[in-house]
């Protein structure tokens, strides 16, 4: 285990068995009806790249590079780094999310994509953390439900280190205070 992980919350059988559950639902819902991926990044980019491929379904991919994030602490405001390539009117979206916290990224990203005429926009996250929840943002996919802690690896970052850990764990909190 990573020196700077508390302990892991979940391993990497674990993170297998919850992406092939949601890529059932997503199979199953859409019922090959064609919609567009648009992960969020970089915190989604391993749990995107995982759950397509059990997705067994005509679809296609897009990202957009946003966030609302410093450090440990949200700011609440969202700034978009880099635009998604693909015109997504009238069209079915299914954004994924590495985790909503505050929910105040995926709020605005969402009305971003409404705004560009999206027909329906549904949220996929792996993980759910909604003890600091600002707004009203239900996922319509959700892998696992967290407590209020700081977790990295598997994509997600602490100032864009332990993106590569295999597992997910608590992030020791003596590295950000
Ligand atoms: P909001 O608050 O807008 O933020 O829902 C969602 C984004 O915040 C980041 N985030 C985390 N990143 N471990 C991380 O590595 C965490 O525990 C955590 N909580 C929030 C993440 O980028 C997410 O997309
Ligand atoms: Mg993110």
């Amino acid at each position: 285990m990573h020196k700077d992980i508390e302990s892991i919350l979940v391993c990497e059988k674990e993170i297998e068995n919850i992406v092939n559950s949601i890529a059932k639902l997503i199979e199953k819902d859409y019922n090959c009806r064609e919609f567009i991926m648009i992960g969020i990044l970089k915190g989604s980019m391993t749990f995107m790249a995982d759950l397509m491929r059990k997705i067994n379904m005509d679809f296609s991919v897009d990202f957009i590079s946003a966030s609302s994030y410093q450090g440990a602490y949200s700011t609440g405001n969202l700034e978009i780094y880099r635009d998604i390539d693909c015109d997504v009117s009238g069209k079915d979206i299914l954004i994924v999310e590495d985790i909503v916290d505050t929910g105040v990224t995926l709020e605005h990203i969402k009305k971003h994509l409404i705004e560009k005429n999206a027909k329906s926009v549904k949220i996929c996250t792996l993980f759910d953390k909604p003890a600091e929840r600002k707004v009203d943002i239900f996922p319509d996919y959700t892998g696992l439900t967290v407590p209020d802690v700081f977790i990295v690896g598997y994509g997600l970052d602490y100032n864009e280190l332990y993106r590569n850990l295999p597992y997910v764990g608590i992030l020791n909190p003596s590295v950000y205070t």
